[in-house]
């Protein structure tokens, strides 16, 4: 009886102030909105991933801006959906799917060719493509599924592409890492998980590795007029979660706490467009996390240059060993 009268007395209390506040704890989670008015007519701009998510919410505003936009898919269907969405909202015919599977460096190097022969300029590449939380399994090259899609495959795709956009300078690199790469480590005793694999560490090790990649291609490009950074998008409900049930229920029950895939693009938008980071390289971005009018700020982590020359040796004796030249490429 007493708890009942002391919830109906707090309920009268709290409720409609709780209320009135729900909006604004919602724009906190929302996180920081990209303001640049930058237009991007006459750019040309290529994401991989997206048919979704946050893939798909940044090709959407980049192609608002005027782009022409390449959405690099591995789901032909679904990013032909997605394009025509994208093209009949912002009225921009410029928005063209392409197919790109990052599991098979075969399709990377078809996707590229034909990307080269068809597109004079690049000027925006966003690598934005990920899975989280596979069971294990290997691409066609024989690379575990985190690295082999996250890192490796961007990588490639980068390297091959990479003549293009420093012929089309000023350019942007822009990778899409995670937060998880702070507790990621690389683990080169046991790279591709075959004596321990744990699905968690697997795609936080591909994450750093897109850190340190970031870090140690911005030093190599310097001068080039080509800026390359990585960024964290914040939690975002998308498919991301799509390999483990019982992330995909957790982010379901905490939506209210994430952010919308419009939102969670908000950082990679920043990334490609904001004009003060014309010639800010080499720097790992998240979302401002106080003020839903704040623009994204970026933080350095700590350079590690042993940890960047060895990943760059063991990268390039890799793609070596898959008979790839592009270790010339730099
Ligand atoms: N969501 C988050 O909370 C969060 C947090 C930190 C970082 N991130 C990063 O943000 C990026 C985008 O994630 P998201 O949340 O938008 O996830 P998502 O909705 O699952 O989108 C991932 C995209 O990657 C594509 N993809 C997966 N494997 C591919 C492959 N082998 N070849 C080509 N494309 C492939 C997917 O295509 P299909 O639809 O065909 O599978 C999809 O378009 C990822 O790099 C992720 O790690 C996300």
């Amino acid at each position: 009886m007493m708890l009942v009268i002391l919830g109906t007395f707090l309920g009268i209390i709290f409720g409609p102030s709780l209320f009135i506040l729900v909006p604004y704890i919602r724009n906190y989670f929302a996180g920081a909105i990209c303001k640049s008015k930058a237009k991007l007519n006459g750019k040309v701009v290529l994401i991989t991933g997206a048919n979704t998510g946050i893939g798909k919410e940044t090709a959407r505003d980049l192609a608002k801006r005027g782009a022409r936009v390449i959405l690099a898919c591995r789901d032909a269907a679904k990013g032909e959906v997605a394009a025509c969405e994208i093209r009949a909202e912002t009225g921009n015919q410029q928005v063209i799917m392409k197919k790109l599977d990052l599991a098979d460096t075969k399709s990377i190097r078809q996707f590229a060719e034909n990307f080269l022969a068809e597109e004079k300029e690049l000027h925006i590449l966003i690598n934005n493509a990920g899975v989280m939380l596979h069971p294990y399994a290997k691409t066609v090259d024989g690379f575990e599924m985190h690295l082999g899609v996250n890192y490796l495959g961007h990588f490639l795709l980068t390297f091959l592409l990479l003549e293009r956009l420093k012929q089309s300078a000023p350019a942007r690199i822009v990778n899409v890492s995670s937060l998880a790469h702070l507790v990621g480590r690389i683990r080169f005793h046991d790279l591709q998980g075959e004596k321990f694999y744990q699905r968690g560490l697997a795609y936080c090790q591909s994450k750093v590795a897109n850190v340190h990649f970031t870090r140690e291609l911005a030093r190599r490009l310097q001068g080039t007029g080509v800026t390359v950074n990585a960024l964290h998008p914040g939690t975002v409900q998308s498919e991301l979660t799509r390999y483990s049930s019982v992330v995909s229920l957790l982010w379901k029950m905490f939506s209210f706490f994430l952010k919308t895939p419009q939102e969670g693009a908000q950082t990679s938008i920043y990334c490609a467009v904001a004009e003060e980071l014309e010639s800010v390289t080499g720097q790992y971005f998240r979302c401002g996390v106080c003020t839903v009018l704040m623009c994204c700020g970026y933080i350095k982590r700590a350079p590690n240059p042993p940890l960047t020359a060895y990943i760059s040796q063991q990268i390039n004796t890799l793609y070596m060993n898959l008979g790839s030249p592009i270790h010339q490429n730099l």
